[in-house]
């Protein structure tokens, strides 16, 4: 039998994370009554990292295939995955949908081959997660990642998950401060400390008509100085999406790699187009790690989609890189909200946990056609 350190210790271990997300929690809920300059967010931000653990500089799309691969090769045991995964639990919840504000992804029902494409990027400091990366580094190796990675894409995934504007909207939030760099912070500069803590008051609140959100804005802080100060006010509260724009861009940019629903892609590569980017790992023997987008909370994928686009998030996939570098930000916007509005549908996964179940055959054990998966043999 296997022995794992993370269920041996829980009880410490569970109120040693529970501080932990308390405290990440604290982060976020703390923007609202002290503004800090962005400045001052970043060095919190780099002292808690630091304080925490630091990951080993990397960085590329597939920079850290080795532990992957082995995990790849693995059967993955979803039973004791479930019990790896409260670790997991305290900040991607039980149920695996992680928060409405995006802050902890849904992981429930992504593809095991993404999965452990991530979790070995972040253990290998592929892709920076300071958060959670103490974490990831307790899995013990190959084995444990298989496991938990089977059981998470086994899990239901959120009915109702948190998606976009889906048209007009409005709203006064430090929220997309990661991903644009707009924010309240230009609006206090703008205003002055005065005005500023009366516009606090409809703080998060969201405005789907201008009208609206102009009369509210006059109920704060007055007609005459709304008038000075409205262009600003409006241009960084702006959270529109456009879904018409967003099937657009996303039938011509996206489907190719996530799938004409969103649906991911852990069989093969996509086929290459002409005048689109070349698959940047054309001719590998591997799995393919194209996330799913449906379903997905819609403020984690506006983050990613933005730190990908900036070179961020540096495991990215080069050829998205490149496919999405002039869009703008209502682009970006408009084709999340319109890519994470879609479903998973059956036959959409690997199966897993059946009896033909196996790892992937990575290509060197070829002459032993029994150890191929079905879906890979001709
Ligand atoms: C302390 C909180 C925390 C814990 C505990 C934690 N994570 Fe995470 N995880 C995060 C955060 C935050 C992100 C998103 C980071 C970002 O925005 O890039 C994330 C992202 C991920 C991703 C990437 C998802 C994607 O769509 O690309 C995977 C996979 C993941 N976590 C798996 C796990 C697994 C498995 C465990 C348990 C072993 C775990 N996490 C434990 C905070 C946590
Ligand atoms: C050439 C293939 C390709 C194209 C085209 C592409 N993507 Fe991606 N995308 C990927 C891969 C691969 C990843 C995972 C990268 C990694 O391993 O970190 C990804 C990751 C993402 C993520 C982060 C998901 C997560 O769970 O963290 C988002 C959001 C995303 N893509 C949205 C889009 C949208 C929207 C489009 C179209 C405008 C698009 N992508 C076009 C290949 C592509």
């Amino acid at each position: 039998m296997k022995s794992n350190i993370l269920v041996k210790s829980s009880k410490t271990l569970i109120t040693v994370i529970l501080a932990l997300f308390l405290i990440v929690l604290s982060i976020y809920a703390a923007e609202g009554d002290k503004p800090m300059s962005a400045e001052e967010m970043r060095k919190a931000a780099a002292a808690k990292a630091a304080a925490l653990a630091k990951p080993p500089p990397g960085g590329k799309w597939r920079a850290t295939a080795e532990e992957a691969l082995e995990a790849l090769k693995i059967k993955g045991d979803v039973e004791e995955g479930e019990e790896i995964y409260t670790v997991c639990a305290a900040c991607h919840q039980p149920t695996g949908w992680g928060d409405p504000l995006g802050v902890f992804p849904q992981l429930a029902g992504q593809h095991t081959t993404v999965l452990i494409k991530q979790i070995s990027d972040i253990r290998a400091g592929n892709r920076d997660n300071p958060t959670m990366y103490p974490f990831a580094m307790q899995i013990e190796g190959a084995q444990d990642i298989a496991d938990v990675c089977s059981y998470i894409q086994t899990r239901e995934m959120n009915p109702n998950p948190r998606i976009g504007p889906g048209g007009p909207s409005w709203i006064l939030s430090n929220l997309r401060k990661e991903v644009w760099p707009i924010s309240l912070d230009k609006i206090q500069q703008d205003v002055g400390n005065e005005n500023f803590k009366k516009l606090k008051t409809i703080e998060e609140k969201e405005y789907k008509s201008k009208q609206e959100f102009l009369e509210a804005l006059n109920n704060t802080i007055g007609a005459g100085e709304l008038q000075k100060h409205q262009e600003v006010i409006l241009k960084n509260a702006d959270w529109e999406t456009d879904l018409n724009l967003g099937k657009t861009l996303f039938e011509k940019n996206c489907v190719r790699c996530h799938g004409d629903h969103g649906q991911g892609n852990w069989k093969e590569d996509p086929p290459v187009v002409e005048g689109q980017p070349v698959q940047a790992d054309k001719g590998k023997q591997e799995p393919a790690y194209y996330p799913v987008l449906a379903g997905q909370t819609y403020l984690y994928l506006i983050r990613q989609f933005s730190w990908i686009q900036i070179g961020k998030r540096r495991n990215a996939n080069p050829d998205m890189v490149k496919q999405i570098k002039e869009f703008s930000f209502l682009d970006m916007k408009s084709v999340v909200d319109y890519a994470g509005r879609f479903k998973m549908q059956e036959g959409d996964w690997q199966e897993i946990g059946g009896e033909d179940e196996e790892g992937w055959d990575l290509g060197e054990d070829e002459e032993d056609d029994e150890d191929i998966p079905a879906h890979l043999r001709d």
